[in-house]
């Protein structure tokens, strides 16, 4: 991903991640998702239930007997680029009065009703817990029964699932570890729309790891809302609810990562996202500790006015975020840092603008992923707080720190000349054929040029020149 890509709303570019498949039903399945990775690893495992019931998959919706849709509630624009999209949906479905319709993910607990019985824009309804009934519902739905289940589960991880990889490179997997979120941002959706926090079994993640490995794949991402929180205690307790014979037993977040690291040195490990209440010591040692484990870490600050992140319940200031980004510098030198932003959060003053300015120049992020606040139902500051910032003022907050952050990726990329970076090939170049793409350790893409290198190889690459956000090297 390029740092274009990343200070625009990701949430709002939808995708059609491409897979070929047998047509065994000869029933086609189209399948579009929004958001976060979650999501689209999410999709990976809506398309293995369907594909498995005899569904092929199609990229275009036009030939499509069923319309799955992976929504994001996360921002309102998210939420409208859905319903743009539905628009369109409907239009097909006039001309095909057979075709089923169906929202899964964020949106679905919030707009069900909306969605099926006010608007009749859509058939099925499907929230993050549910997929294993999809089956059931697409039969509900073609008997002509109103579909829907947006029941939120306390221990649904999908571990015995194989995702479909789709749309993947073949060389870097992601592998979901954790599902929900109890944090309670106050700012966030996710906790309703996701529920309540749960840990996936460390032997289905490891076999996952390595059965991705064995096909060929050199990248694994662990993903989670908050992977420091991750424990697994068989029981899925808390950590709080365990006894300390239990709490020694069970396994932490350095813990997984160590164990999917020693699978091979030849299969890199990242993860995402970090939470920096939670991110101990122990996990960076590890990150130290094995090479295979990437130097990078993705650490959401948000803010860096400790009053407005007391206002977001974050459960740290700005000086304890500070110390964590010592602890990482001390103990991984030479670490990829990237965050995420929100800009206008309700009653945020000009200095504490200043404040997230100040914090930006201060630790220089590699990337960051940069919003305006959007107020969100339900959620805490909904109830609690005014939307009170103006949006002229949010905007030119939030280009404010665009700009800043273009220069600082540009200065952290320009360190990266004269060094030799070992980098994993990812594919071709966007911009030529003769060229190749992969990532260091710290995430910065690489360009070189290809002689007889391929994808899936690791290449040392001395850089020589750069763009703001990709070194460009020759390989030695
Ligand atoms: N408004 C703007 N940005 C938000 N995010 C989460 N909720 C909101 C919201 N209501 C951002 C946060 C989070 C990222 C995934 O999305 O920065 O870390
Ligand atoms: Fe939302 Fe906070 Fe949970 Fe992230 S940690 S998903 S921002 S509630």
């Amino acid at each position: 991903m390029e740092m274009d890509n990343k200070i625009i709303d990701e949430s709002i570019q939808g995708q059609v991640l491409k897979f070929e498949t047998k047509n065994t039903s000869g029933k086609k399945l189209f399948l579009e998702s929004y958001g976060c990775q979650m999501n689209f690893s999410d999709s990976e495992i809506v398309a293995s239930i369907l594909t498995e019931k005899g569904f092929s998959m199609t990229q275009n919706f036009e030939e499509a007997d069923l319309i799955f849709i992976n929504t994001c509630a996360i921002r309102e624009n998210a939420e409208l680029r859905v319903r743009n999209r539905l628009n369109d949906f409907k239009r097909v479905k006039k001309k095909n009065p057979k075709l089923l319709v169906g929202v899964l993910g964020c949106m679905a607990e919030r707009l069900k009703s909306q969605f099926l019985e006010q608007e009749k824009l859509v058939d099925i309804v499907v929230g993050p817990d549910s997929y294993r009934d999809l089956p059931n519902l697409i039969e509900e739905a073609e008997d002509g029964h109103k579909a829907i289940n947006v029941i939120l589960s306390k221990e649904e991880t999908y571990a015995d699932l194989t995702p479909l990889r789709l749309g993947s490179n073949g060389v870097s997997a992601f592998i979901s570890i954790m599902r929900g979120c109890d944090n309670m941002c106050s700012f966030c959706v996710v906790p309703f729309t996701r529920g309540r926090e749960r840990s996936r079994d460390p032997d289905s993640i490891i076999a996952e790891a390595k059965d991705v490995f064995n096909n060929g794949y050199k990248e694994v991402t662990l993903l989670g809302q908050n992977v420091d929180s991750y424990l697994w205690s068989g029981g899925g307790l808390k950590k709080e609810n365990l006894s300390s014979e239990q709490q020694a037993a069970a396994t932490n977040f350095a813990q997984l990562l160590e164990k999917v690291a020693l699978i091979s040195p030849q299969l890199r490990v990242r993860f995402s996202t970090s939470h920096p209440k939670d991110m101990t010591d122990d996990v960076l040692h590890m990150v130290a500790k094995h090479t295979n484990i990437c130097n990078y870490i993705h650490l959401p600050v948000q803010s860096g006015s400790s009053r407005i992140l007391e206002m977001m319940n974050r459960g740290y200031t700005r000086e304890w975020y500070l110390d964590r980004m010592a602890a990482i510098n001390r103990i991984i030198p030479n670490c990829g840092i990237s965050t995420d932003i929100i800009t206008g959060f309700c009653s945020e003053t000009e200095e504490d603008h200043q404040q997230t300015i100040s914090l930006m120049k201060e630790i220089k992020y590699d990337y960051a992923y940069m919003f305006s606040y959007s107020e969100r139902p339900k959620t805490l500051a909904e109830r609690k707080y005014k939307d009170d910032v103006a949006e002229a003022v949010k905007k030119r907050r939030l280009a404010e720190i665009i700009e800043l952050q273009r220069m600082n990726s540009g200065i952290k990329t320009l360190l990266g000349i004269g060094q030799v970076h070992e980098v994993l090939v990812e594919g071709f170049s966007k911009k030529s054929n003769e060229m190749l793409m992969g990532r260091n350790s710290q995430n910065t893409v690489v360009v070189f040029p290809k002689q007889n290198y391929k994808k899936g190889d690791y290449v040392n690459i001395l850089a020589k020149s750069c763009t703001t956000s990709t070194l460009i090297g020759e390989p030695v």
